[in-house]
């Protein structure tokens, strides 16, 4: 069987601890066709790489990722370093032919995209980006009923991301805060998921129309003027967005960090001419479903269990619940299957820039207040 050998740069932070969890479970859960040996963490700083090495069970660790890419023994590299540093990291991995997985969002900037794209079509390795949220079995449940014909066409997708670390002034730190590192801010952080499963479930973005709030500091206050935060150059702090898409329908969006008792709720409702699907991240393996032909007396939302008859659930009942960890290894695993199948794996380094198109549009849509076409938008 094919050994696939995993070096992971930035381990020890806080995807490096949801990847380590997921290697390790990727193979056990379900067979990707491969063994997975994690054999390299690496980190900056030495007592951090050695002390997160021995305890997310890595075979060695290493301070200078340039020295890992370089080695033969490694046939992955995985990146979960802050977005600044992912564009010369994946370019260096995939010139030393390694497959490459990048954590979300791709990077910070369109040009970094765009050039990890090239590189990455210029290749014969592997690449994807960590939207991890699209490989839950409830949604791959919800695009198997979009592919035959259950759900008829596509209307409107209303998606909220909302979390509650920045009233509780808990999250929103460290390179998440800094100007250049932080990105486009909330958008590019948590908002990119949730334009990367409209992208999935939905089709491509058109045009969008965006408004930004980005939080006042001084004490129990709103969000700064629109010209107080673009002349401060502030990262968004709360972002609203409308779409059209390419197929006609319509979206709106909403992502923020300051929504007082929302856990990390990734929500969405989709409408579509035979029925209605509702996902909220906080019931992972529920999908709340209503259906056009349903009898009149039965119209209305009921809730699946995601269960055996579904694609990825590993467990023989209904009901064992499906969460974070499943969600990571089910990329993994389907990353690992690609390489050993040798075929593209999904979302790609070319689907992750066209999501890093749509952040970039509604900055400049929110800085212009014009809608702002996607394929118009320059790097
Ligand atoms: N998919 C998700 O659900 C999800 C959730 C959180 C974060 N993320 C993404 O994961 C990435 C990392 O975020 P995080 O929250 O884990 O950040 P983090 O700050 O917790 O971890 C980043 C780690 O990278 C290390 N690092 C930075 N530069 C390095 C270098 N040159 N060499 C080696 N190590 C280096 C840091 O020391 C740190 O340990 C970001 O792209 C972020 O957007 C994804």
């Amino acid at each position: 069987m094919t050994e696939i050998r995993v070096a992971i740069v930035g381990g020890a932070g806080f995807m490096g601890f949801a990847h380590s969890l997921g290697w390790a479970v990727a193979p056990i859960a379900a067979d990707p066709g491969a063994t997975i040996r994690k054999v390299v963490l690496v980190e900056a700083d030495e007592e951090r790489a050695a002390s997160a090495a021995k305890r997310l069970g890595w075979e060695e660790w290493s301070t200078d990722w340039r020295d890992v890419v370089a080695r033969d023994d490694i046939d992955v590299i995985d990146i979960v370093t802050p977005p600044a540093s992912h564009a010369e990291i994946a370019i260096a991995a995939i010139e030393a032919g390694k497959h490459v997985l990048v954590e979300k969002p791709i990077s910070n900037d369109l040009a970094e995209a765009e050039a990890m794209a090239v590189a990455a079509a210029a290749s014969a390795v592997v690449n994807q980006v960590s939207f991890n949220y699209r490989h839950a079995p409830a949604i791959t449940f919800v695009k198997q009923m979009l592919a035959d014909g259950t759900l008829g066409h596509p209307l409107q997708f209303r998606a909220h991301y909302t979390q509650d670390g920045g009233v509780l002034g808990r999250v929103i730190s460290g390179w998440r805060a800094q100007k250049g590192a932080g990105g486009s801010g909330v958008t590019g952080d948590i908002g990119s998921h949730i334009i990367d499963m409209a992208s999935y479930l939905v089709g491509d973005i058109k045009q969008v129309n965006a408004v930004l709030g980005a939080k006042n500091p001084a004490e129990n206050s709103s969000w700064l003027s629109d010209n107080d935060r673009r002349e401060g150059g502030h990262l968004d702090d709360a972002a609203l967005w409308m779409v059209t898409f390419d197929n006609g329908a319509i979206g709106s969006f909403a992502a923020t960090m300051y929504a007082s008792g929302r856990k990390n709720r990734m929500f969405f409702e989709l409408e579509c001419t035979g029925g209605t699907v509702q996902f909220d991240w906080n019931r992972s393996d529920e999908v709340q479903l209503s259906l056009v032909n349903d009898p009149p007396e039965q119209q209305g939302f009921r809730t699946i269990i995601v269960n055996e008859h579904h694609q990825d659930v590993w467990w023989p009942i209904a009901g064992m619940g499906s969460g974070y960890i499943d969600d990571h290894a089910l990329q993994l695993q389907k990353f690992v299957q690609a390489i050993v199948e040798g075929r593209p794996a999904s979302p790609d380094f070319a689907d992750a820039t066209r999501t890093q198109r749509v952040i970039t549009a509604v900055m400049q849509s929110a800085d212009s207040h014009q809608w702002v076409t996607v394929d118009e938008v320059k790097a």
